[in-house]
């Protein structure tokens, strides 16, 4: 794309040697150019001199990470400024780069609010902004008909959901200060693919319109306040590949048919809530289930042998709850698990398995086989744990 750029601009050149009229329209738009530069003035420090080539002798489309469209009018499309440790204020000038698509400043220490006027861009497809300081409230995003992709997460941004447009695929608004509940509305949004919003202060539950996703894939709420029941939307999402629960005041028992609406389930995290009964018995006809994490929380019951259909699993917590064993058959899931060839990460720890552990863990795959009941032990690639 630089080289595209860079005949673009030659040829905008040759332009001017015989058109005057022609070179002054062609080469570049005053708005874009005094917009860079006022964003650049607000910046208060430059560590890897990111922004050296943004100077009068070089046109501001060859400035270090701005991208211009290839036709004339010369209009900036991207800037992309990632993980520069730029440091500073993000000056509300960026606003008036109509054409702008992409907007990367993700890793840096950008900080202040983001700018109001980003929810201008109607033209904005990506919106990165991970990982700097930012605060305040987020922009109104309604009327960013074409963006696609919102990444807000790592800043310690604060108030309720912002105004989203309804063609959105990414939301990433985790690890901030947000507050209030899920707004039932982001169903409305039927191209999401992924909602993430771990590590805030969010209330209430999931809503119920969330059964309407079509293809939501990622539904990450991990460490927030959700309480109330376990969400039965959730089970409307066949779409599911990652769901994370963890961390919440949820309880109730977990749906027995969890498993089976879920097919292509490839991680589930519930920990750390209220819930009880027991594991859901289906939760094998997900069968490219790799992570299991129910730790922490009320289930009873003995460890079914479902698990040795998860062929995918790599790791299974379930430390941390009243799951019980008395007999040697209470211990036949730990045959089973001879079949999960990818385990690497077992726990049991803190739970009521009593008993004489089977010999058959000499079965178990590779290096799953050195443990004692009391400690833990770790392994080359395996922490086992079977604490009482
Ligand atoms: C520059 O962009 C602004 C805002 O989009 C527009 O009003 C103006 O006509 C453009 N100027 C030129 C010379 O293209
Ligand atoms: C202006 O930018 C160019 C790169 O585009 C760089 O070579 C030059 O050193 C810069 N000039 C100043 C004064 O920083
Ligand atoms: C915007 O970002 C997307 C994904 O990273 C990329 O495919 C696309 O080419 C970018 N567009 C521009 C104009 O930089
Ligand atoms: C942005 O545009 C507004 C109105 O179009 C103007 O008042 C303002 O000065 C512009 N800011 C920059 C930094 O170009
Ligand atoms: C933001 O930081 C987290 C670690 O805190 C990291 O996992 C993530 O990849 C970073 N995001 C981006 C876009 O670099
Ligand atoms: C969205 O656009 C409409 C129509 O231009 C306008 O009335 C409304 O105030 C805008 N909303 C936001 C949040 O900018
Ligand atoms: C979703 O959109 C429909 C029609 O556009 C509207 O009637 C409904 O109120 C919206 N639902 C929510 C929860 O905002
Ligand atoms: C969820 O799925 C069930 C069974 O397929 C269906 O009866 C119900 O209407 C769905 N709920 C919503 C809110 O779509
Ligand atoms: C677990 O269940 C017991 C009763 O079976 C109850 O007393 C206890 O409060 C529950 N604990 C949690 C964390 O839900
Ligand atoms: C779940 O798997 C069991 C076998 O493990 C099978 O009998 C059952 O039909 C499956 N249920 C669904 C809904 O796929
Ligand atoms: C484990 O694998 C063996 C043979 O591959 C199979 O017979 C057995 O049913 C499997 N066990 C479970 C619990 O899936």
């Amino acid at each position: 794309m630089r080289v595209a750029a860079t005949v673009q601009f030659l040829l905008v050149l040759i332009a001017c040697s015989g058109h005057a009229v022609t070179c002054s329209f062609a080469s570049g738009n005053e708005t874009d150019r005094l917009s860079l530069l006022d964003f650049k003035k607000a910046i208060i420090l430059d560590p890897q001199r990111a922004l050296i080539s943004w100077n009068e002798s070089t046109h501001y489309c060859h400035w270090e990470g701005v991208l211009c469209t290839t036709k004339s009018p010369l209009r900036v499309v991207s800037l992309d400024l990632t993980s520069q440790g730029l440091l500073g204020p993000i000056s509300p000038s960026l606003g008036n780069l109509t054409f702008l698509t992409n907007l990367s400043l993700s890793n840096n220490r950008f900080t202040g609010q983001i700018p109001q006027s980003l929810g201008h861009l109607h033209h904005l497809q990506r919106l990165y902004m991970s990982n700097n300081t930012l605060e305040g409230i987020m922009p109104n995003f309604g009327n960013c008909s074409n963006l696609k992709a919102l990444w807000l997460n790592g800043n310690n941004l604060v108030g309720q959901f912002p105004g989203l447009p309804p063609r959105l695929q990414e939301l990433n608004l985790a690890r901030n200060d947000l507050t209030g509940t899920i707004p039932s509305s982001i169903s409305n949004i039927t191209t999401l693919l992924t909602f993430n919003c771990m590590f805030n202060n969010i209330k209430g539950n999931i809503p119920n319109e969330f059964a309407k996703f079509p293809s939501l894939q990622t539904l990450l709420v991990s460490r927030n306040q959700l309480s109330g029941r376990f969400p039965q939307a959730i089970l409307n999402i066949s779409t599911l590949i990652a769901l994370g629960l963890t961390g919440n005041h949820l309880s109730s028992e977990v749906p027995s048919d969890l498993g089976s609406s879920l097919p292509n389930l490839q991680s589930l995290t519930l920990a750390g809530n209220y819930f009880q009964g027991c594991i859901p018995p289906t939760l094998s006809n997900a069968s490219n289930l790799n992570a299991i994490d129910i730790s922490a929380n009320n289930f009873t019951g003995v460890v079914p042998s479902l698990f040795g259909k998860l062929t995918q699993l790599s790791m299974l917590n379930l430390e941390l709850n009243k799951l019980k064993a008395n007999s040697k058959q209470d211990w036949e899931f730990l045959n089973n698990l001879a079949n999960c060839t990818k385990l690497q990460a077992l726990s049991l720890a803190f739970n009521q398995l009593k008993g004489q552990v089977p010999s058959s863990l000499g079965n178990l795959p590779t290096c799953l086989f050195s443990f004692s009941v009391y400690t833990w032990e770790i392994t080359n690639c395996l922490v086992v744990s079977l604490q009482a």
